[in-house]
């Protein structure tokens, strides 16, 4: 139904005007019970075969949306409603900004891609905490793992990074289950030079004093696609020197892979292009690292989904192929993936992943 009619229509508009009326239909919807209760005994699947445990914490499908769709935390039950495991709000700045100058998302629809050089427009940790305790006390807040993506404020150069990722994790702290310190946005200027040691070794220092002064809390990087198996190998090794709980893999990329070399809008590449490079970057990981990783880049199908977590994934998220594929998108994969442990005889996710890890 989304592809035939609703797909079309809306992608006549243009393509952040659609995404603002979505979310703010979305967060609307969020506030009404009855059609909240319809959506949520109509989309998820619950099934024992998807429920999985990662990092201490109970997913009831290995299934996220990706960072940057619902930035503001504007629509959280809807999004549990429509039957993802998981959401990561953000990314969040410590002050709130309004992003980089229009046009800024544009459609590759032919690749079933996005680019973006949004630059973090979000409302702020301050704002988007308020936000969160309101709904918090208003009872609707999700049962799934709510996972929080900081990224650093604009106008802060970054040698003053650690603390202003550190300012906006301490206000966010009591409303994530799980923080992402992204590090591989690539439309900030100078962002992804966080991902160079000496840098992200200052950001996840000041990082993890907030978690010794507040109580723990999983912790997770998220990396960027373009960074070669060797940078890889010393971001996971500054995790496990950290004590990180993860690694998100991956961003968009700046470069363009495939039938997209041609579309030289600058920004972040998402969707179909993606995937293989997303892939190869968790297949690095799980060479080397026994940190759990959540897979991100280019995941369309529950053939998609189930080769990432042969390749090692805990959990996977996407954002493109919502967009593309509509409300259903998050059912149709769990859907798919039942069938899929089904042909190959897993009794669920996690016993695929270790069957493949051994
Ligand atoms: C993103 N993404 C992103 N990631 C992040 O860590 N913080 C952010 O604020 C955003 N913002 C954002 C905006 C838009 C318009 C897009 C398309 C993407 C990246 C996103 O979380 C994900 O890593 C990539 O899009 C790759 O996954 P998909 O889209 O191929 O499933």
């Amino acid at each position: 139904m989304y592809s035939r009619f609703a797909r079309p229509l809306l992608f006549r508009f243009d393509p952040e005007s659609v995404h603002d009326l979505t979310i703010r239909l979305l967060s609307y919807a969020s506030k009404q019970s009855l059609l909240l209760n319809w959506i949520s005994s109509n989309f998820p699947v619950s099934d024992d075969r998807l429920r999985t445990q990662v990092m201490g914490l109970d997913f009831p499908n290995p299934i996220g949306l990706a960072a940057g769709l619902d930035k503001n935390g504007l629509a959280l039950p809807i999004w549990e409603a429509l039957g993802f495991g998981t959401i990561e709000l953000g990314s969040v700045t410590f002050k709130g900004q309004s992003g980089n100058t229009k046009p800024r998302l544009f459609r590759l629809p032919k690749s079933s891609a996005l680019i973006n050089r949004m630059g973090f427009n979000n409302e702020g940790s301050t704002v988007i905490a308020t936000r969160l305790s309101l709904l918090r006390d208003s009872g609707k807040w999700p049962k799934i793992p709510i996972g929080i993506n900081v990224g650093r404020t604009k106008t802060v150069t970054n040698n003053l990074a650690p603390e202003d990722y550190a300012k906006s994790m301490a206000i966010l702290w009591p409303y994530g289950d799980y923080f992402v310190v992204n590090v591989s946005s690539p439309n900030t200027l100078g962002l992804r030079d966080l991902q160079a040691s000496a840098a992200l070794e200052s950001v996840l220092n000041a990082i993890n004093k907030v978690r010794d002064n507040l109580g723990f809390k999983p912790i997770l990087v998220k990396i960027a696609p373009d960074l070669g198996p060797s940078k890889v190998e010393e971001i996971a090794g500054l995790a496990h020197k950290h004590s990180l709980d993860g690694i998100v893999a991956t961003n968009t990329t700046v470069t363009r892979p495939g039938t997209t070399k041609r579309f030289n809008e600058a920004g972040g590449l998402s969707g179909k292009p993606l995937s293989e490079l997303a892939l190869q970057t968790l297949r690095t990981l799980s060479t080397i690292t026994d940190l759990p990783i959540i897979s991100v880049g280019g995941i369309f199908s529950a053939q998609d989904a189930y080769a990432r977590f042969t390749a090692g994934a805990s959990l996977i998220q996407g954002y493109t192929a919502f967009v593309f594929h509509g409300p259903t998108w998050v059912r149709d994969i769990n859907q798919g993936l039942i069938q899929l442990l089904n042909r190959d005889g897993y009794k669920n996710i996690s016993e695929l992943r270790k069957s493949k890890a051994t």
